[in-house]
């Protein structure tokens, strides 16, 4: 294993380890609003400068982009981009789907990914070249070619209400052509899902790069593909994404095409 990926696995734990301990008091937390329906708990922050400490430890000169304390900015030609708690809407409910994502960039170029999931105790890692996995076992995306029968992930807007509109017209027309939609609230566990077949798509308006930098690696190297709206990969920039096998994929981007305006789809 490539050593940057173990120590992103090792930081990922170490947080996991910590947040599903704090799940039994969620009733006690200190809980701040950052913007409409867009919730921060201690506990995302102490998770994150967990993960921090530990990429620290073994690469002090790295920069690194966490979703609670920001940019981290250095001359390293890596980056670490951090979610520490996705799924924070669950974790407050004491729903226990929510998962801690961690990708490194050198270059500009996805390198590792890792998605936890601890209250499952599920690993979801991949290295560039190396395909990807689920704790120790190789996994694939789904080999489901048509909507009709298939089952996909998604997650709604809840605090950028711009987007409803069209998102709720590609939700419909997803609703009619396949069997079945999950809004879990972990867009990378999503991600993660479609890495191992588990739904045969996903799609999403408006994410931020820790939400699927990690994943969007993780189901390219389980043989999916990863676009924006536009059929372009520039879904970490832009934050509109679909993810799935690649027959899967021209599916899906035909219905968003259809129903979603060009304008909000760059
Ligand atoms: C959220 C989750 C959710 C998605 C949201 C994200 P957070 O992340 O990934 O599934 O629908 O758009 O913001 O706020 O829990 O880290
Ligand atoms: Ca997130
Ligand atoms: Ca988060």
């Amino acid at each position: 294993m490539h050593p940057i990926l173990n120590v992103a696995i090792i930081a990922a734990k170490e947080a996991g380890e910590f947040i599903i301990n704090e799940l039994e008091n969620v009733g006690q937390l200190k809980i701040e609003v950052k913007g409409r329906n867009d919730y921060v708990s201690e506990i995302d922050k102490i998770a994150e400068q967990i993960i921090i400490k530990a990429i620290r430890k073994y690469y002090p000169d790295h920069n690194i982009l966490a979703e609670e304390s920001g940019k981290h900015t250095t001359t390293s030609s890596f980056e670490w981009i951090i979610d520490p708690l996705d799924g924070t809407t669950n974790f407050l409910h004491q729903l226990p789907h929510f998962s801690i994502s961690i990708a490194v960039k050198e270059k500009g170029k996805l390198m590792h990914g890792v998605i936890f999931d601890p209250s499952k105790n599920e690993l979801f890692s991949a290295s560039r070249g190396n395909g990807a996995k689920l704790n120790n076992y190789k996994i694939r995306v789904s080999g489901q070619k048509k909507l009709q029968n298939s089952l996909l992930a998604t997650g709604f807007p809840y605090h950028d209400f711009d987007y409803v509109d069209a998102y709720l017209s590609s939700f419909k027309e997803f609703m009619l052509q396949t069997s079945g939609l999950r809004r879990a609230g972990s867009a990378a566990l999503d991600l993660a899902y479609v890495a191992c077949g588990r739904v045969d798509g996903f799609w999403e308006f408006n994410l931020k790069p820790w939400d699927i930098a990690a994943g969007a690696l993780i189901v390219t190297e389980a043989g999916g593909i990863v676009t924006d709206f536009t059929g372009d990969d520039n879904f970490l920039k832009s934050g509109n994404i679909i993810a799935a096998n690649p027959k899967m994929l021209q599916n899906m981007a035909k219905v968003i095409s259809a129903t979603v305006p060009k304008k909000l789809r760059l």
